[in-house]
């Protein structure tokens, strides 16, 4: 069919045509975006879960809630062994100018501009390195508030001070995080203190976080009281029926349908995850001749996804991998053919390499690191990427 109108998304972070399944969550939220502003306790969310399962996609979906009720929000993403100072600062900044023009006080507005200035030229130059963002010129730093150098103080006065100006127009701020697990420990543990600060004072900030399935463990093991901070949220793969939504709201709006059959065989395909449900529903689509979908097109496309598959979505990732990386995930993948829950026990891995556990270390953090592998038990590891082990055991077979 005409790949023109071909409605499918299948890309980190690509809007999907239909947010299929996360009715709940939104809801949730609005929940929470109402009780922040009014000053109740609330818990903030944390979604976690697998590559491709729709946590920036459901994130970003959260901060549209959020500026449609006219919050000021900001959004980063961290990155390994990067401060969060500067991109914190960043984010703070864009809260403040989505809520500045509608200010009564301008000299208000410059003065939190010029705590997030200060706030940002903390940062050590090393941190400054690779980062675009520079910290507004047109106002002057305000000398000693948020500029401690101490994160954990700073980011009180800061999100004091940029919640009060959210507070005048009777909205808050709302700051999201995307992938949260690469914040180091003692930087979630400054970000947690501030949050927990500011929720006692009733301050309308909350931050929203997004990443792999460990970053609740992480978040634990920076400040006791986390679990009670956020409210977790696994993002996992979609049902049948909300497979087949995502597939099907999108092209009823084409005049375009799919048989039962063809609904069927995408499901095995994909198993609901809903990068594969992008990357099957587009092919299939460009493949069929007409209306409705046939269990035939999906077969002939199948070949077509899964080599964009082996590319994209998997090869990208594997080639980022050392050599002995790239071992020790073969193995890996050897052994959670046994597993449902995929989880590899490390001492499994060594006995099957034949090496000492410690001396594996660095290729598994080194995995860790780049995000293809977690451990939230210790002990074991498991792939981040669904259906990796199989990519990798077709390969070597
Ligand atoms: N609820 C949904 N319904 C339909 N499609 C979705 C849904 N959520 C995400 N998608 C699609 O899945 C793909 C992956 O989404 P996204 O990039 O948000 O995943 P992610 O969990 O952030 O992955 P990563 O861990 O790699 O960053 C995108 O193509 C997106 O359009
Ligand atoms: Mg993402």
């Amino acid at each position: 069919m005409d790949p023109v109108r071909n409605p499918y998304a299948p890309g980190a972070g690509q809007r999907p045509p239909e947010l299929a399944g996360r009715d709940r969550e939104l809801a949730q939220f609005e929940v929470t975006l109402e009780r922040v502003a009014a000053g109740r306790p609330e818990r903030s969310m944390v979604l976690s879960g697998l590559r491709g399962v729709g946590k920036t996609v459901l994130l970003n979906a959260l901060r549209g809630l959020a500026v449609h009720r006219a919050w000021g929000t900001g959004k980063l993403e961290a990155r390994p062994d990067r401060s969060l100072r500067l991109p914190l600062a960043q984010a703070v900044h864009a809260a403040v100018r989505e809520v500045a023009h509608r200010h009564r006080d301008p000299d208000r507005v410059d003065a939190v501009t010029g705590v997030v200035k200060s706030f940002a030229l903390r940062t050590r130059l090393d941190d400054r390195l690779g980062v675009r963002w520079q910290p507004p010129v047109d106002v002057p730093a305000v000398k000693g508030r948020a500029d401690s150098g101490d994160l954990e103080t700073d980011l009180v006065e800061l999100f004091s001070d940029v919640a009060e100006l959210a507070r005048d127009l009777g909205v808050g701020v709302a700051l999201f995080v995307d992938e949260m697990q690469d914040v180091s420990t003692v930087e979630l543990a400054a970000l947690c203190g501030a949050c927990h600060e500011l929720s006692q004072q009733g301050a309308p900030v909350i931050v929203v976080g997004a990443g792999l399935p460990h970053l609740p463990v992480a978040l634990a093991a920076s400040k006791s009281y986390a679990e009670r901070l956020f409210r977790y949220v696994v993002v996992d793969r979609l049902p049948r029926r909300m497979s087949d939504r995502a597939l099907l709201v999108p092209a009823s709006t084409e005049n375009v349908y799919y048989t039962d059959e063809a609904l069927d065989e995408l499901y095995a395909l994909t198993d609901g995850y809903p990068y594969f449900v992008q990357a099957y529903g587009k092919v299939t689509w460009d493949a069929a001749v007409a209306s409705p979908i046939q269990v035939s097109d999906v077969r002939e496309a199948a070949p077509e996804a899964e080599a964009e598959l082996a590319v994209g979505f998997f090869g990208a990732r594997y080639d980022r991998a050392t050599p002995a990386e790239r071992d020790y995930m073969r193995t890996m993948a050897d052994l959670a053919v046994e597993r449902a829950d995929g989880l590899v026990a490390t001492a499994d891995i060594a006995a099957s390499l034949g090496r000492k556990p410690q001396s594996l270390s660095p290729a598994r953090d080194g995995l860790i690191k780049k995000g293809l592998v977690y451990s939230s038990e210790r002990g074991s590891v498991a792939f981040t990427v669904p259906h990796f082990g199989k990519f990798l055991r077709e390969q070597s077979g």
